[in-house]
């Protein structure tokens, strides 16, 4: 296969009972099945919030089940808990084993590795870094070796959180925190990293739409295909709208679009949060 169309969307947040979201995630179903990419990838908070409400993790799965094409998943922080840090408060759900094993119970493995028009695809459990869950040290191990049979290919890593905001050196802030992979493990992946081509970096998690570049490696941020955060909840890094992310690889390029599926509403936080929503979930 020299050419590989792969769509990126993330961040879902399905809930049986926000039919906004699921409104949405209709409107991407449409495009997908329009477009018929070669696969789809979820990079994760897939569910509303699953260690509070364990139905969205099989609600989201049954949606992505209807989708025509086939799908590789990431977890997010809504689907398995998450990272402990070093500044600002503890997580109010710290991931943990017994979310991790409901998360592969519903959507499988929650790191992967495959080719493709001469790449080396790489997903990553982005939550259990920090953690010292077991899992965390098994990953670690687990990548050293598949990364020993990248062999020159360009590499493309997948995960749910940015590994930066800007550069590698960024501090962890307690404002922002939660919204990096912490920076002990990050030191070490990008160490492990060193090794290899890595080419692109494609995150969800911060439900802002951004695509630049630190010293030529290309950083992708999907965009929600749920919901945006106002400004009064979330400072404004990049573009606040909600879509999906469409990549065409070939040997050794890639290129990237960023679109919105027609039919997509920017959907408030704020809105899902209102009474009006509770009573919708208690109705359901
Ligand atoms: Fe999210
Ligand atoms: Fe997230």
């Amino acid at each position: 296969m020299t050419e590989f169309r792969l769509t990126q969307i993330s961040d879902t947040h399905l809930a049986r009972r926000l039919n906004k979201l699921t409104a949405n995630f209709e409107c991407l179903s449409d495009h997908i099945d329009t477009t018929r990419p070669d696969l789809v990838i979820n990079s994760g908070d897939m569910a509303f919030d699953a260690p509070g409400s364990p139905d969205d993790l099989e609600f989201a799965r049954s949606l992505h089940d209807a989708l025509p094409v086939p799908c590789r998943y990431l977890p997010g922080n809504h689907d398995i808990g998450d990272n402990p840090t070093q500044a600002g408060p503890p997580p109010s759900h710290p991931v943990n084993e017994k979310d991790r094993q409901a998360y592969l119970a519903a959507f499988g493995d929650d790191r992967w590795r495959f080719e493709a028009a001469g790449w080396y695809f790489v997903g990553l459990n982005s939550l259990v870094m920090n953690s010292g869950l077991l899992a965390e040290a098994e990953q670690f191990d687990w990548l050293a070796a598949e990364l020993a049979s990248a062999r020159g290919r360009p590499v493309a890593l997948f995960l749910h959180k940015p590994l930066y905001l800007d550069a590698p050196d960024d501090p962890e802030l307690a404002a922002s925190a939660i919204r990096y992979v912490p920076p002990a493990p990050r030191r070490r992946l990008l160490e492990m990293l060193r090794g290899v081509d890595l080419r692109l970096v494609a995150s969800g998690h911060v439900h802002q739409r951004r695509d630049y570049s630190y010293r030529g490696l290309r950083q992708i941020w999907a965009p929600s295909a749920g919901f945006v955060i106002s400004d009064k909840r979330q400072e404004r890094i990049a573009l606040k709208e909600t879509g999906l992310v469409e990549y065409r690889f070939t040997p050794d390029s890639v290129e990237v679009r960023h679109v919105r599926a027609p039919g997509m509403v920017d959907v408030d936080l704020d809105e899902l949060l209102k009474p009006s929503s509770r009573a919708e979930k208690a109705a359901s």
